[in-house]
C-alpha cells in the first residue's frame, strides 16, 4: 500500500515555544534531551523508574526476546502506590486529587487523603468478596468518580480491572465478559447523555444472564428512590462499602503482573484484550504526563476523555495522579447545556492544561468564536489533542481562541501502547496538523514494508525498539500480539500511514488498515459487518469510513440483502438500529447503500480499498487481484 500513500507536501506555519514557556518547561531542549535519550534508552527509563517508589528495586531494566518485552525485573511495586500513598505521606495529602463535575451540575471534590480513602474502602469490600490476584472485575460505569475508585481498588490488590465504555450494547459487554472471565461487575443505575437519564444496569443484566463467571454484580445508584436489587446477586455500592475500613496496603507486585485488560477493534470482528502491566505503564504514563503536559502542583489538568477508553486510563486517571496532579474531569458533551461547557469549567476551576479531540475541537468551532470569546480561558498554558490527526484549520482556530499564544500538544500514541509515542513537548517548534517527533526514548520511524527508513516521504510508522509502558500481550490470542511485530522486520508496526518531512516531523494520516476512526473512537469494519450480517435480512455487508467534517470519519456500509428482503427506507432503519443493538451508537452506520455484489478478490476477500476508492472517486490503486 506504501505505493499509494499520498505524500502532501505541507508547507505549513511554524508556531515558535515562547520564552516564558521554555524556560518553565522541565525539558527545554527537545533535540538535546531526545538524543542523549536515545543513546542508551534502558538508562534513560531506568532514571525514569528511580523517580517512583518501588517495594523492591529491580536487577534488569529489560529483557527483550524479540517480540517479548519484561521490564524492570525483579523489582515489586504497585501503581496505586505511586498515585496515592506517595502523596498522602506529603504535603499533597490536602491538595485537590480530582474534581468531578456531572451532566447535571453536581460537583463531588475528592482531596488525595478522600480519594485514598476510598479507594481503601473500596478494596476491603473487594476482598470481603474473596476477590483475589489475577480475579478479573469489569467496570461499566459511566464517568463518575466511581469509576476511577473502582480501577484504583483494583490495581490495589493486584486484580485487573477491565473497563468498558458505558456506551456500548450488551453484546458487546457480554464478549468482553466473557473473554475476561470477569468474576464481579460494577456499573449503575444510570448515565446520562443530554439530559437524558440511560439506564445502564439492564444491559449488565442482559450481557450477565449469558456469562456464568459472574459471582456479584454492584451497583452505584445515582436515582433515589434507588431501582431495585437482586438481594442475593446484586449489592448497592454504598451498603457494600459501609463500614469498610478506610485503610487498605497496597500489594507489592512483580513489575509484570497484569494492571488492566481493555478491549479494542481490530481487523476481526473479536475486539482485542490488551494487557497492560503495573511497572512499566507506571513508569511510561507518568513521564509522559510529566513531560508532554508539564505538568506541576499548580495546574489544574482538565481532560475530556471517558475512562471507558486508554486515554481516560493514562491520562485521566494513572499519568495525572502519579504526578500529583489535581484533575478536572465532567460529564456529558461539549455542547450539552450550551456550546460553553467546556469554557464555562476552564474559567471556573481555573484550568491551565486543557487535553481535548479533533473531533470535539471540530464541533465546537461550527457554534462560532463567541462561546470561547465570553470566557476568560487567561489560565490555559498548555493544551493537548488526542485521538486522530487533527486538521490544520481546527488546530488554528483551537489556537486562536484560546488566546493564540497556547502551545498545542498533538499526541500520537494508542490503546496498544500504553502511553503517548510521538508529540511535541512545550518547547517544540510546532506545525499545525503534525504530532512533531518522538518522544524521550522512543524510536519512531516511518518505514517501507520491508522496514526500510524511508528518510522523507510516505510510509508505515514503526516503533523500533521495545518502551515500558507497551501492552504485553493480547488476553487468550498471543498470536495476535505476535502480528503487531512480524508484520514489518524488526518493528512494531502501529498500523497507521504516516509521511515524514524534512525536518522529521511525523504527520499521521490515518489507518492502514480496516479500522475507521469516528470521532476518535476506534471501530473495526469487521465488527461492523459482523453486526450487519446477523440480521435475518443480510446476506452479505462491507463497511469502510468515509472523510466527515466533524467525526473525521463516519461509516458507510454496502449490504446485499437475502431474497426476498426489499429495500426500504424501514428496513434501512432497522438494520441501523440492529447495529446499535449489537455494538452500541458509536458503531452505527450513518449511511447503508444496497448492492448487488462486492468487489472480491479472487480467494473471495472483500476489496474494502475498491469500494472506498469508487465511493469518494478515488483511484482505486493495484486492482490486479480483483476477481472481476
Ligand atoms: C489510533 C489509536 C491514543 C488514545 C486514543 C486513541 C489514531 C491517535 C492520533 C494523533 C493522528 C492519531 C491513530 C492510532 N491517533 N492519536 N495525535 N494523530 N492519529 O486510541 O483507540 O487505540 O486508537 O488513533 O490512527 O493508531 P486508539
Amino acid at each position: 500500500m506504501a505505493e499509494h500513500i499520498e505524500t502532501l507536501l505541507k508547507t505549513s506555519a511554524l508556531y515558535h515555544p515562547d520564552e516564558r514557556t521554555v524556560a518553565r518547561a522541565y525539558i527545554k531542549d527537545y533535540d538535546a534531551a531526545y538524543r542523549e535519550s536515545i543513546a542508551d534508552p534502558e538508562q534513560f527509563w531506568d532514571g525514569v523508574a528511580r523517580e517512583l517508589e518501588w517495594f523492591s528495586p529491580w536487577h534488569t531494566v529489560l529483557e527483550w526476546k524479540y517480540p517479548w518485552a519484561k521490564w524492570f525485573l525483579g523489582g515489586t511495586c504497585n501503581i496505586t502506590y505511586n498515585c496515592l500513598d506517595r502523596h498522602v505521606r506529603s504535603w499533597r495529602t490536602n491538595k485537590v486529587a480530582v474534581i468531578w463535575v456531572g451532566e447535571r451540575g453536581e460537583e463531588r471534590i475528592f482531596t488525595y487523603a478522600e480519594l485514598y480513602r476510598q479507594v481503601n474502602r473500596c478494596a476491603n469490600a473487594l476482598k470481603r468478596l474473596g476477590m483475589k490476584q489475577g480475579d478479573r472485575v469489569t467496570i461499566y460505569l459511566p464517568k463518575i468518580p466511581e469509576q476511577i475508585i473502582a480501577m484504583l481498588a483494583c490495581a490495589r490488590l493486584g486484580l485487573i480491572h477491565s473497563v468498558v465504555y458505558s456506551g456500548f450494547s450488551a453484546p458487546a459487554l457480554e464478549s468482553r465478559i466473557r473473554d475476561a472471565e470477569a468474576r464481579l461487575a460494577i456499573t449503575a443505575d444510570y448515565g446520562y447523555d443530554r439530559g437524558t437519564a440511560i439506564p445502564l444496569k439492564p444491559v449488565v443484566d442482559k450481557a450477565a444472564a449469558r456469562c456464568p463467571t459472574i459471582e456479584k454484580i454492584i451497583v452505584v445508584r445515582r436515582e433515589k428512590p434507588g431501582i431495585t436489587l437482586d438481594a442475593g446477586r446484586e449489592l448497592d455500592w454504598d451498603a457494600w462499602l459501609e463500614g469498610q475500613s478506610a485503610a487498605c496496603d497496597a500489594v507489592p507486585l512483580d513489575a509484570e503482573t497484569p494492571l488492566y485488560f481493555l478491549y479494542t477493534s481490530g481487523t476481526t470482528g473479536k475486539p482485542k484484550g490488551v494487557v497492560h502491566v503495573h511497572g512499566g505503564y507506571m513508569v511510561g504514563t507518568y513521564i509522559t504526563a510529566k513531560y508532554v503536559f508539564d505538568l506541576k502542583d499548580e495546574d489544574v489538568y482538565f481532560c475530556v476523555a471517558d475512562p471507558g477508553w486508554v486515554t481516560g486510563h493514562s491520562y485521566i486517571v494513572y499519568g495525572p495522579l502519579l504526578n500529583g496532579a489535581t484533575i478536572l474531569t465532567a460529564e456529558g458533551k461539549p455542547d450539552y447545556p450550551t456550546p460553553a461547557r467546556w469554557w464555562e469549567l476552564i474559567e471556573k476551576y481555573g484550568v491551565s492544561i486543557f487535553y481535548t479531540t479533533p473531533t470535539a475541537i471540530r464541533l465546537l468551532m461550527k457554534y462560532g468564536d463567541d462561546w470561547p470569546g465570553r470566557h476568560d480561558l487567561s489560565t490555559l498554558r498548555i493544551l493537548g489533542s488526542v485521538g486522530e490527526p487533527i486538521n490544520p484549520e481546527a488546530w488554528e482556530w483551537f489556537h486562536r481562541v484560546t488566546g493564540g499564544d497556547k502551545p498545542i500538544m498533538d499526541t500520537w500514541w494508542q490503546t496498544e501502547t500504553g502511553s503517548i509515542l510521538v508529540t511535541p513537548l512545550p518547547c517544540v517548534s510546532l506545525k499545525p496538523g503534525s504530532a512533531t517527533r518522538p518522544f524521550l526514548g522512543i524510536e519512531a520511524d516511518v518505514v517501507d514494508k520491508q522496514g526500510r527508513s524511508i528518510g522523507t516521504g510516505g510510509g508505515f510508522a514503526v516503533i523500533k525498539k521495545p518502551w515500558p509502558s507497551m501492552m504485553r500481550t493480547i488476553h487468550n490470542d498471543p498470536d495476535r500480539y505476535l502480528g503487531y511485530w512480524n508484520n514489518i522486520p524488526g518493528c512494531y508496526t502501529a498500523g497507521d500511514v504516516c509521511h515524514k518531512d524534512a525536518d522529521g516531523y511525523f504527520w499521521f494520516m490515518g489507518r492502514a488498515d480496516d479500522v475507521v476512526k469516528v470521532a476518535g473512537n476506534r471501530i473495526g469494519t469487521a465488527e461492523v459487518e459482523s453486526a450487519l450480517v446477523s440480521h435475518e435480512a443480510v446476506v452479505e455487508a462491507a463497511v469502510i469510513g468515509k472523510p466527515h467534517r466533524t467525526a473525521g470519519e463516519m461509516i458507510k456500509a454496502f449490504v446485499i440483502l437475502k431474497q426476498g428482503h426489499l429495500e426500504t427506507p424501514e428496513l434501512i432503519d432497522d438494520l441501523k438500529r440492529h447495529v446499535q443493538t449489537e455494538l452500541g451508537k458509536i458503531a452505527m452506520p450513518r449511511e447503508i447503500e444496497v448492492v448487488t455484489s462486492l468487489p472480491k478478490t479472487r480467494s473471495g476477500k472483500i476489496m474494502r480499498r475498491v469500494l472506498k476508492a469508487k465511493e469518494l472517486g478515488q483511484d482505486p490503486g493495484d486492482i490486479s487481484t480483483l476477481e472481476e
